[in-house]
């Protein structure tokens, strides 16, 4: 038995020895301490420099479908990465090279494309060195150091290495994707080390997730890492603990350290023991804080973190749904088209919204307005009597109203705060046209016949569904089937009768009296004002002059399309008329003119309502994006702009004019810049001959959006140079920080302004794939998402 064991025993070790000398050979070979100019690497062959005892590398690794480069732990089987050279770019095919040039500069070469510098040197290098410590280092002739990794930390500080006053690290963007993530760790200036999202400003203490305390120790204080686990930070001697934050660990085996702020937001310092062994694994020695929730902004925007002893776990607000579950930092948006809100002498809208409560959670405190209520109750109501309120949160007495986006939110065990979220009532699609709509002054008996129509379609309702129930216990399948095919049928029918109503010739000279009140005057044809008196209606007629579809098939298919969409943001097609050469259409009159006389007509007292505008913004999208993604075919309507949107009762913006690009043949594209004329509003791709995509209609609403915020037009050859053309001047003054000046002396809210104008100047991108879509566009200004900053519109024409 002894013998056995003793026999084993050897047999371990003589295994153990045994892979150990292979490892050595293996390194040996590939080992070099000093990398002389003219080295290369490539990700397959020869793809990394080791250092002298094989335990670090510099070189590439695998990332995504490519390599990155950076310096790694190539001595035990856990490859992990601790540095990354240009972390944010994106990952290099296989035929990347990486070069130590002859003329001192290490760059990665990549065939038909421009070398990437991997440092920013000062002076030519003379040669590198991967060090032991994990440091990769450049140095002159005079072998001094002129770069090193250990100077640029990405997300990881290894022991020797010092986090400097005025550095930080960034957590990574995922596990596998070593981009820059959400998180950061700051040492600032003022001696303080502390967390923050990166979407936060440093030195912004609410923002703050985690703080050492030490900010009473003055300028250049640092953060270090020992070779035992000892993180601890000094003040600016350098010679003075002020703050331990792990102890060093008492361990007689060998391990080796790190401490790497994790894609959690967490950071923390782990170990490894230096062993033979495959299994072996990280562990976790120290770390920031011990609740996964802690990290502000996990979650996202419009998301919340609930942990237990163990994990955190990310929800949606109420009536929202996660962007990308995959990755919770893109947040969580609405799932339904907000309806606009519109409130007039006190009409409330909690017919159409109700508030959604969310115990014991907590938000960041970004209040427009806070009001001392009594009760829940109360706060509910003050928030759905609000437009601007989208969610409330009440505490002591405390109703705090807020707009979208909440950030930061979590839950906590206890606490008596409660966040109220509108949501809509119903998310039905089709419930347009029964909330606001009242373009026809006789409003009240109105609204009671809707009632009545309701109650009277509820009490069918229930009726049929108590006839189906007991038809269904007391018939045969068959008669159920029939019953359900009749009902089907009928409702086909009423569909098309309530559809379009074809008018004849005569009948509609009488409608306009002999067209002798003439609306205006557009791209198509002339709109005439009619008064229908069967129903008591007024409504436009627009006389098409310039149609050049030839078929009467295919006018009455264009007509039908345009007569299926129903939307409250746009004007209504009630008929037409087919008869010879005439073609016209009948349009629900809209009262209160076109965008273009509200926003340019200078004694139109109204027309600098801010809030007003942004509905109107908001309406308008609404209309496109129904157009674009709606509609089936999707309807591109070709030239948006404010003489084609109508202003409605309660300045309820609607889109007219959609799908009769269709209309026009055969050579859309050429027929279509000769007939507009309207130049500001036309998308580059029309003169350059692509193919016209939807796209054109988010530029032509970002011109439009632009005119809106500034309430001026797109061209006004009477300024000044700078100012002439609306684009122009915007980006001038966007890049400048002066937006005030886009609004005279308007009192607007700067945060709203700016992310109105950001919407605009992603809209007229010159290049079509880079202007968001109209879902983004609304979520953009519903303020849902965050918005990047907007290149230069023409800098891509500029670049070809
Ligand atoms: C690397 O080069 C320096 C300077 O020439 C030299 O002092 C050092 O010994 C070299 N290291 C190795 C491992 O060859
Ligand atoms: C790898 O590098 C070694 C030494 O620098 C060299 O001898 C060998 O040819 C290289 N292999 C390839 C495939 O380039
Ligand atoms: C890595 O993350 C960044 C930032 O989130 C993203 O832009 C990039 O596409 C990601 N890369 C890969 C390969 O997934
Ligand atoms: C390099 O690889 C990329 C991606 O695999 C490929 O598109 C490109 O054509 C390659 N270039 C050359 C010169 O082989
Ligand atoms: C902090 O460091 C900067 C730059 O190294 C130096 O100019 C400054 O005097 C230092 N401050 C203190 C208090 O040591
Ligand atoms: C560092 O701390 C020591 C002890 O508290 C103090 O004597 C020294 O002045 C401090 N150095 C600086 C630059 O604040
Ligand atoms: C930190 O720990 C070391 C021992 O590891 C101790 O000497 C030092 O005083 C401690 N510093 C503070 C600020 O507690
Ligand atoms: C994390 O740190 C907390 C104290 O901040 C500690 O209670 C907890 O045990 C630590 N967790 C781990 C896994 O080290
Ligand atoms: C914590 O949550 C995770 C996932 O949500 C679950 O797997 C785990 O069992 C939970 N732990 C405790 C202690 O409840």
């Amino acid at each position: 038995m002894a013998i056995a064991t003793t026999l084993i025993f050897f047999l371990v070790i003589l295994s153990a020895s045994l892979h150990l000398h292979t490892n050595t050979v293996q390194a040996q070979q590939r080992r070099q301490s000093n990398i002389t100019l003219g080295s290369t690497l490539t990700p397959t062959t020869n793809s990394s420099w080791l250092s002298v005892s094989g335990l670090y590398a510099f070189g590439f690794y695998p990332e995504g479908n490519g390599y990155a480069v950076g310096v790694f732990l190539a001595g035990i089987l856990e490859k992990t990465v601790v540095w990354t050279a240009n972390r944010d770019n994106a990952p290099v095919p296989s035929n990347a090279t990486l070069v130590l040039t002859s003329d001192g500069r290490l760059v990665l070469q990549q065939p038909q494309s421009q070398d990437t510098d991997i440092t920013d040197l000062t002076q030519p290098a003379s040669y590198a060195s991967m060090l032991d410590s994990g440091n990769f280092v450049l140095y002159n002739y005079v072998h001094n150091i002129i770069w090193q990794s250990f100077d640029h930390p990405t997300d990881t500080i290894l022991p020797g290495q010092i986090l400097l006053a005025g550095h930080e690290l960034f957590s990574r963007a995922s596990e596998t994707n070593y981009s820059t993530g959400i998180f950061r760790l700051s040492m600032q200036q003022d001696g303080h080390l502390v967390q923050y999202p990166v979407s936060a400003p440093s030195y912004t203490a609410p923002y703050s997730y985690w703080a050492s305390g030490t900010n009473m120790y003055g300028d250049n204080c640092s953060l270090h890492l020992d070779g035992d686990g000892h993180l601890y930070m000094l003040n600016a001697t350098g010679t003075t603990n002020i703050k331990n934050l792990s102890d060093a660990e008492p361990t007689k085996e060998e391990k080796i350290y790190r401490m790497t702020i994790d894609v959690d937001g967490i950071f923390r310092v782990y170990s490894l023991r230096r062993t033979l062994d495959p299994k072996e694994k990280w562990s976790i020695w120290w770390n920031s804080s011990f609740d996964k929730c802690d990290p502000k902004g996990l979650c996202g925007l419009n998301g919340f973190c609930i942990s237990n002893d163990t994990e955190a776990e990310c929800r949606c607000l109420p009536g929202f749904v996660s962007v990308d579950p995959s990755s919770w930092a893109f947040g969580c948006v609405r799932n339904f088209i907000a309806e606009s809100c519109k409130i007039r002498n006190g009409d409330s809208n909690t017919k159409y919204y109700k508030m959604s409560p969310l115990e014991n959670t907590i938000w960041e405190d970004d209040s427009y307005s806070v009001l001392q209520l009594s009760s829940r109750k109360e706060c509910e109501d003050a928030c759905l009597q609000d437009c601007n309120c989208e969610a409330a949160l009440f505490k002591d007495q405390q109703c705090k109203k807020q707009r979208l986006p909440l950030r930061f939110g979590r839950r906590l065990l206890s606490d008596s705060n409660v966040a109220l979220i509108k949501v809509g009532e119903s998310f039905s699609p089709n419930t347009e046209g029964v909330p606001t709509r009242s373009d026809n002054p006789p409003k009240k008996p109105k609204k009671e016949l809707r009632l009545d129509i309701l109650i009277i379609g509820v009490s069918l309702l229930v009726f049929s569904l108590m006839m189906l129930a007991i038809s269904g216990i007391l018939m045969h399948r068959n008669h159920v089937w029939a019953y359900k095919k009749i009902s089907a049928e009928r409702n086909a029918k009423l569909g098309e009768e309530a559809a379009l109503r074809t008018f004849t010739f005569a009948e509609l000279e009488q409608v306009t009296n002999g067209f002798n009140q003439e609306l205006g005057r557009g791209a198509f044809g002339t709109v005439f004002k009619g008064f229908i008196s069967d129903n008591q209606k007024d409504v436009a007629v627009k006389r098409l002059e310039k149609v050049l579809t030839e078929g009467e098939q295919e006018f009455q298919t264009e007509i039908r399309v345009i007569g299926r969409t129903h939307h409250r943001n746009l004007v209504r097609l009630i008929g037409y008329c087919l008869e010879g050469p005439n073609r016209l259409l009948v349009y629900e009159y809209m009262s209160n003119g076109s965008l273009a006389d509200f926003l340019f007509t200078p004694e139109n007292e109204n027309r600098t309502d801010w809030d007003e505008r942004i509905g109107i913004a908001l309406d308008i999208a609404r209309g496109i994006l129904y157009l674009h993604e709606e509609c089936e075919p999707q309807i591109i309507h070709c030239d948006i702009k404010p003489q084609n949107i109508l202003i409605g009762g309660h300045a309820c913006a609607k889109i007219s004019d959609f799908g009769l690009a269709k209309l026009l043949k055969p050579n859309q594209t050429k027929t279509f810049t000769v007939i507009r004329g309207t130049r500001g509003y036309v998308a580059p791709e029309w003169h350059r001959k692509l193919p016209v995509t939807v796209k054109v209609d988010v530029y032509s609403f970002g011109v439009m959006l632009l005119e809106i915020i500034c309430c001026r037009k797109c061209l006004e050859l009477s300024f000044s140079e700078e100012e002439a053309v609306l684009e122009e001047w915007v980006y001038d003054c966007f890049q400048t920080k002066e937006l005030g000046k886009l609004v005279g002396n308007e009192d607007v809210e700067m945060r709203k302004l700016e992310r109105m104008v950001k919407v605009g100047l992603w809209c007229i991108q010159d290049e079509p794939s880079l202007r968001p879509s109209m879902k983004k566009v609304l979520l953009m200004l519903e303020g849902t998402v965050d918005i990047p900053i907007p290149p230069c519109p023409t800098s891509f024409l500029s670049a070809i």
